[in-house]
C-alpha cells in the first residue's frame, strides 16, 4: 500500500483529497495544526471512507515533529495542502503568510530531501494569472504579478518547487485550482469558514442559514453579460479527485515538474451562482448590489485542455450540485 503524507489534511479541500485517497487504496497519514480545522473532521473522513486515518496534530514549522513523522513513516509522496488562503487578511499580514506559506514549503521540500521523498503535489492557485491577457486560460498564460501576498506567496511557492528539484530527485504537479466550492454529498465535510467568510459560497450558504443578514455582490457594471464577475468554480470532490490522479501521473511522468489547470472551463457569473443556488435549495436569498470589490479580476475560467488529455481528469459536477451540496453541508455544520 503507497503511504502519503497529506498536510493540511483536515482542512477544507484536504479532507475531501484524503477521502479520495483512502477510497483509491492509498495509505495516508495528516499533519495538521488545527488552524482552520478541528478533529471530528478526522472522525467524519472516517465515516465516509470506512478506513481509520492517522492525524498528527501539529505545525509543518515544528521542524522536530516533520522530522520524526518522516523518519517513522516511509512516504511515497506527498500533498501539500498547509497554507493560509485569506487574501485580505495576507495584505493586512504579509509576514504571516510569508512565514507559513513559504516557511511551511521550505520545511517540507527539507524533509523530502533528508528522507529521499520523491513525489510531491502542490496547491497552487489561478491567482497566479492574474488579469489574464487572454481567456480561457491555458498553462502557458503569462504569470502576473500577485495582487496580494497570499498571491505572491503561490507564485513563489511554485518557483521555489521548480528551482529546488532540479537539483533532486524530486517530481512535482503543480495544480492551479480556480474556485473551489460545494462540500461532499454526505454533507459530513465541507469548508469551515474563519469568522466571517470573504468567499462567495459560504458567505451564500451562511446568508440562507440567517448567520447574516444579507449577501452583497460585489459589482454589477462589469464588463461581462449580467455585469457581476466571472469564475470558473470546481466543485471540491473534482478537484480532490484530481489530486489522486495527479500522484499516479508524478510516479510516471519523464519531466521533474508539470503544471495543471484545474477547474470546469466554464465561466458562470455572481447572478448565476445566486440564482443557481435559490433554484437548487428553493429558497431565496437576501442579497444587494454594493461596489465592486478592491482586487477583484473582472472574469477568469480555465482551458482544461492539458488535465484532461494528461491526467484523464475531468470535473463531473456542475453548478447545481455545487450549490446543493454547499448547502446540504452548511445545515450538518459541526458545532
Ligand atoms: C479568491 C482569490 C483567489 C483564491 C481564493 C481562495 C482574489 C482575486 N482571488 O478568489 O486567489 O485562491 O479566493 O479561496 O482575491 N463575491 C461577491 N460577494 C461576496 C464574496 C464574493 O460578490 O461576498 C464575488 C467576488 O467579487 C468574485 C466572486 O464572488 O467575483 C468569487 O469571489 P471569491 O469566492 O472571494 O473568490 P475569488 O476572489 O475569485
Amino acid at each position: 500500500m503507497k503511504k502519503i503524507l497529506v498536510t493540511g489534511g483536515l482542512g477544507y479541500i484536504g479532507s475531501h483529497t484524503v477521502v479520495e485517497l483512502q477510497e483509491a487504496g492509498y495509505e495516508v497519514v495528516v499533519i495538521d495544526n488545527l488552524d482552520n480545522s478541528s478533529l471530528e473532521i478526522k472522525n467524519r473522513i472516517e465515516k465516509i471512507s470506512g478506513c481509520t486515518l492517522e492525524v498528527i496534530v501539529s505545525d509543518i514549522n515544528n521542524e522536530d515533529v516533520l522530522d520524526e513523522v518522516f523518519e517513522t513513516y516511509r512516504f511515497d509522496g506527498v500533498i501539500h495542502f498547509a497554507a493560509y488562503k485569506a487574501v485580505g487578511e495576507s495584505v493586512e499580514n504579509p509576514i504571516k503568510y510569508y512565514r507559513n506559506n513559504i516557511g511551511g514549503l521550505i520545511q517540507i521540500l527539507a524533509a523530502m530531501q533528508k528522507h529521499e521523498v520523491s513525489n510531491l503535489i502542490f496547491s497552487s492557485s489561478c491567482t497566479v494569472y492574474g488579469v489574464a491577457k487572454e481567456l480561457p486560460v491555458t498553462e502557458n498564460t503569462p504569470i502576473q504579478l500577485a495582487e496580494s501576498p497570499y498571491g505572491t506567496t503561490k507564485i513563489m511557492g511554485e518557483e521555489l518547487i521548480q528551482d529546488f528539484i532540479q537539483y533532486q530527485s524530486i517530481k512535482a504537479v503543480l495544480l492551479r485550482y480556480f474556485n473551489p466550492v460545494g462540500a461532499h454529498p454526505s454533507a459530513l465535510i465541507g469548508e469551515l469558514p474563519n469568522g466571517v467568510p470573504s468567499n462567495l459560497v459560504p458567505y451564500i450558504t451562511q446568508t440562507a442559514a440567517g448567520i447574516r443578514e444579507q449577501l452583497t455582490v460585489h459589482g454589477n457594471d462589469y464588463n461581462t453579460e449580467d455585469g457581476s464577475c466571472i469564475r470558473d468554480y470546481i466543485h471540491v470532490v473534482d478537484l480532490a479527485k484530481a489530486h489522486v490522479k495527479a500522484l499516479a501521473y508524478a510516479e510516471t511522468m519523464k519531466d521533474k515538474v508539470e503544471v495543471f489547470n484545474v477547474g470546469t472551463g466554464n465561466g458562470t457569473s455572481v447572478l448565476e451562482i445566486i440564482r443557481a443556488f435559490e433554484q437548487q435549495c428553493n429558497l431565496k436569498l437576501n442579497y444587494r448590489i454594493g461596489p465592486r470589490r478592491e482586487g477583484d479580476v473582472e472574469q477568469i475560467f480555465a482551458d482544461t485542455t492539458k488535465i484532461k488529455k494528461a491526467l484523464k481528469w475531468e470535473a463531473d459536477y456542475g453548478i447545481e450540485e455545487m450549490m446543493y451540496h454547499a448547502w446540504m453541508w452548511q445545515k450538518n455544520i459541526p458545532t
